[in-house]
C-alpha cells in the first residue's frame, strides 16, 4: 500500500477530498492518517507538517502503524539551477540535507555513523513517476499556460533538504556552489529519504517548484501553492497509483 505524504494540505490538492475512507481518521502525534481508496487504489493520506523531525516522524508512523509498502513524497520546492522555472517538475534521484555538518568527525553533509550524505530514491518508482509527470504536463499544458510563464519540464536530480526556507539570493547561490549538482531546494524529502533508506521502503518524490529561493520566495510560494499546487497534486500521484 502506498503513503501519500506532503508537508503541507495544499500541496495534496483535492486528494483528500477524493479519498474513499475505510476507517475514521487515525491522529497520532498529532497527525491525521487518513486511509482509503484513491481513485481505486488503496492509500493513506497524511500530512507532515514542514521540517525534516516532522517529516521523518510521519514517514516513520507510516511505515510502522499503517505498514505502507512504498512512499511517494509530493510537494513544492525553491529552483536552485538556473534551468529551473516555476511551474517546473523535478523528481528526485538522491537527497541531500544540505545543512546537516559533523565536520571535522564527519565528512560536510555525511549522516554521522550511517556512512552516506545522499540517500537515493527507488528508481523504479522514479522513473514511473516521471514517465507520468511528463505526460501530465502534455494534458494539462493548455491549463498550465494559463497559470505560468513559461511551459513548465521534468527535471531529475538531486534535492537538497534542510530546515530553512530559502529566500535570498546570495544563500541560494552559495548552497549552489556547495552542491553545484542540486536542482532544488526543500525543508523535508532527505529525511524522509533516510528513513526509507533505514526502514528498506521504496520512495519516490515529487516536488514542483513554486519559487526560485531568492528574495520574492517569501511571496511567490504561498501564492503557488494556494493558486497552483494543486494542479500538478490532483493529477500526478494517482496516475502513479494507477500504473
Ligand atoms: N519549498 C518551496 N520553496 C522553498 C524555499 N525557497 N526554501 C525551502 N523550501 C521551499
Amino acid at each position: 500500500m502506498f503513503g501519500i505524504l506532503s508537508a503541507l494540505g495544499q500541496e495534496q490538492g483535492d486528494l483528500l477530498a477524493r479519498l474513499v475512507p475505510s476507517a475514521p481518521p487515525r491522529r497520532i502525534a498529532q497527525r491525521d492518517f487518513h486511509v482509503g481508496i484513491l481513485d481505486g487504489m488503496p492509500c493513506t493520506l497524511v500530512q507532515s507538517r514542514i521540517g525534516k523531525v516532522a517529516a521523518a516522524t510521519t514517514a516513520t508512523l507510516l511505515i510502522r502503524e499503517f505498514g505502507v509498502t512504498h512512499i511517494l513524497f509530493v510537494g513544492l520546492a525553491g529552483g536552485l539551477a538556473p534551468a529551473l522555472k516555476v511551474g517546473d517538475v523535478v523528481v528526485a534521484t538522491a537527497l541531500i540535507q544540505h545543512d546537516l555538518n559533523a565536520h571535522p568527525l564527519f565528512p560536510k553533509h555525511e549522516v554521522p555513523l550511517l556512512g552516506r550524505a545522499r540517500f537515493p530514491t527507488d528508481t523504479g518508482l522514479s522513473a514511473l513517476l516521471a514517465a507520468h509527470a511528463r505526460q501530465f504536463l502534455q494534458d494539462a499544458a493548455a491549463n498550465l499556460a494559463a497559470r505560468l510563464s513559461c511551459t513548465p519540464s521534468v527535471h531529475q536530480g538531486l534535492v537538497a533538504t534542510g530546515d530553512q526556507f530559502i529566500q535570498s539570493q546570495a544563500t541560494a547561490q552559495a548552497l549552489q556552489a556547495e552542491l553545484p549538482d542540486a536542482l532544488c531546494v526543500e525543508m523535508e524529502g532527505a529525511a524522509v529519504a533516510q528513513v526509507c533508506h533505514e526502514m528498506d521502503i521504496p520512495l519516490a518524490v515529487l516536488r514542483v517548484i513554486s519559487d526560485t529561493a531568492q528574495d520574492s520566495a517569501g511571496m511567490d510560494f504561498p501564492a503557488f501553492l494556494n493558486g497552483v499546487a494543486g494542479v500538478y497534486a490532483n493529477e500526478i500521484p494517482t496516475r502513479v497509483l494507477r500504473a
